[in-house]
C-alpha cells in the first residue's frame, strides 16, 4: 500500500478527486481486509477532500451498523429504510440531499450536518454497505462527487 497521501491543494473539486482517486486505489491494493481498507479510505477522503464527516455503515442482519469513519461521533445503528442511509440501502440507489432538513426522516447524528450524499455498495445484487459523506454547508454535493465517489465504491466492490 501507499505510505504517504499527497493532499490535493487545488480549489477545483474535480482536480482534487483526480489527484486523490488513484491514491485511494493504491492504498487498498494488496490488502484484502475490508475494515482496514474502509478505515484508510475514510481517512484519505476526509483529509484529501476536507469532508466534514465520511464513513461507512455495514449491513448486519436487519440494520446498518457504524463502521470506519472520520469526523465527529455518529449514530451507531440505523434501521433499514430509515434516514438517508437506510433509504439508500432499501432503494439500492445513490441519494444526494442538498438540504437535510428537506429530507423526510433524515437522521441528525450531528446538528452541524447540512447536506449529504450516500452511495450503496453491492455484491451479487445486494447492498453490503453504504458510504455516507456529510457537509456542514448546504448543497455541497453534486454529480461530480457522485461520479468520483462511485469510483471509490467500485474499488470496494471489486475487493469483496
Ligand atoms: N444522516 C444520516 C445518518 C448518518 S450520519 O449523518 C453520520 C441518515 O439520515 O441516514
Amino acid at each position: 500500500m501507499a505510505e504517504n497521501l499527497i493532499i490535493p491543494v487545488s480549489e477545483d473539486k474535480t482536480e482534487r478527486y483526480r489527484s486523490l482517486i488513484p491514491q485511494v486505489r493504491n492504498l487498498i491494493d494488496g490488502e484484502d481486509n475490508l475494515i482496514a481498507n474502509l478505515a484508510n479510505i475514510a481517512a484519505a477522503l476526509k483529509f484529501g477532500m476536507g469532508f466534514y464527516w465520511v464513513g461507512f455503515y455495514l449491513v448486519k442482519e436487519a440494520e446498518l451498523v457504524l463502521g470506519p469513519f472520520q469526523g465527529p461521533i455518529a449514530c451507531t445503528r440505523i434501521a433499514i429504510g430509515r434516514g438517508v442511509c437506510g433509504t439508500s440501502f432499501l432503494k439500492k440507489e445513490v441519494i444526494l440531499v442538498p438540504d437535510v432538513d428537506e429530507f423526510p426522516g433524515h437522521i441528525a447524528c450531528n446538528s452541524a450536518s447540512k447536506s449529504e450524499i450516500v452511495l450503496p455498495a453491492l455484491k451479487s445484487g445486494e447492498v453490503f454497505l453504504v458510504m455516507d459523506v456529510d457537509s456542514d454547508k448546504l448543497n455541497d454535493f453534486d454529480e461530480i462527487d457522485q461520479t468520483y465517489l462511485q469510483q471509490v465504491i467500485s474499488f470496494i466492490e471489486e475487493k469483496i
